[in-house]
């Protein structure tokens, strides 16, 4: 089968899937494009040239976004469910992550504006119960063992995260769902696989960063986490995030954002901005398990995830 027919039957299955938007893939975009009649030399092109290759095949690509708050867009709540698929334990890397660098863009983007700061910086280490365990391995022991709030009564397993003990790389979603609750581990349903393509855009593995929920049980039938839930939950992640020292933090949709940032602020208005989150750049994308449902917003997504990109690789530079 020729490479046309391949890509053919490929977006059909994506069709029929119910997914009209052909983003995120990771079918080589200089693939693509030399199918499509492209004549350029594949080079030049980097992942982070997106909106030149929306331009060549001769799609819209958007106006440069200014760095101040854009108009809100709605995100509905992005409770976390999926399908079952099989539990695989994910081993540590003996060194920390060692990804490529995404390419910067021939245009630099605008530079994104400053945002909201929460707590003090993550060196100043934060007094608590918690504060004296020494690696993730405990926090997830003490998570195992937490009777904080009544969530552990209903869930089958508790959900600490799992990724690289040194990830500088830090995704952060809401709570575990019916699939992450059977199997003991984030982001495992199709909101899962599609974060694991999200983070292979950007070229990442997904074992090279660390994945967590504010939340760590599932809360009975997904329903939104509440007010106390968080407040127990909240210490096992701030120590999670002290003992990575990530260089950034990618707040997954509505919930967690607002969580991390205190705000009730939409998410329209948070994406694009630097926020600080104990001294840690956060940066505000939309929730996987929205995307599935709204294809629009990968568009949007995939400027997220470059710029956090883009911070982690300048952190390692500076
Ligand atoms: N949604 C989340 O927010 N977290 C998960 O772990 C899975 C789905």
């Amino acid at each position: 089968m020729d490479a046309r027919e391949r890509l053919r039957l490929y977006l059909e299955q994506r069709r029929e899937m119910g997914e009209s938007e052909f983003v995120l893939d990771s079918l080589p975009v200089d693939e693509v494009l030399r199918l499509l009649g492209d004549k350029q030399p594949a080079a030049p092109r980097s992942a982070a040239n997106w909106r030149e290759t929306l331009a060549s095949i001769g799609a819209e690509a958007p106006p440069p976004r200014a760095a101040a708050p854009r108009s809100p867009v709605k995100e509905p709540n992005t409770s976390a469910s999926g399908e079952p698929s099989p539990r695989a334990p994910v081993t540590p890397p003996a060194a920390p992550p060692a990804a490529p660098p995404v390419t910067p863009p021939a245009t630099p983007p605008a530079a994104p504006g400053a945002g909201l700061v929460v707590g003090s910086p993550m060196g100043e280490l934060l007094p608590g119960p918690l504060a004296g365990l020494a690696s993730l391995d405990e926090v997830a022991r003490h998570v195992a063992a937490c009777r904080g709030c009544e969530l552990y009564k209903t869930a089958r397993n508790h959900v600490p995260g799992e990724g690289h003990p040194h990830a500088g790389f830090v995704c952060v979603g809401e709570a575990p769902g019916q699939t992450e609750d059977e199997l003991g581990r984030p982001f495992v349903g199709r909101a899962g696989e599609l974060l694991t393509k999200i983070l292979e855009a950007i070229q990442f593995k997904r074992e090279d960063v660390f994945i967590c929920n504010v939340l760590k049980h599932r809360p009975p039938g997904n329903r939104n986490p509440a007010p106390d839930e968080i407040k127990a939950c909240s210490p096992y992640l701030l120590r999670q995030l002290e003992l990575l020292q990530p260089r950034v933090i990618l707040a997954l949709g509505t919930f967690a954002s607002q969580t991390l940032l205190q705000t009730t602020q939409p998410i329209g208005k948070l994406r694009g901005l630097v926020h600080r989150y104990h001294g840690v750049p956060l940066i505000v994308t939309y929730h996987p398990a929205a995307l599935l449902r709204n294809p629009a917003w990968k568009r949007p997504t995939w400027e997220d995830v470059q710029l956090a990109r883009r911070i982690f690789d300048s952190a390692a530079q500076g």
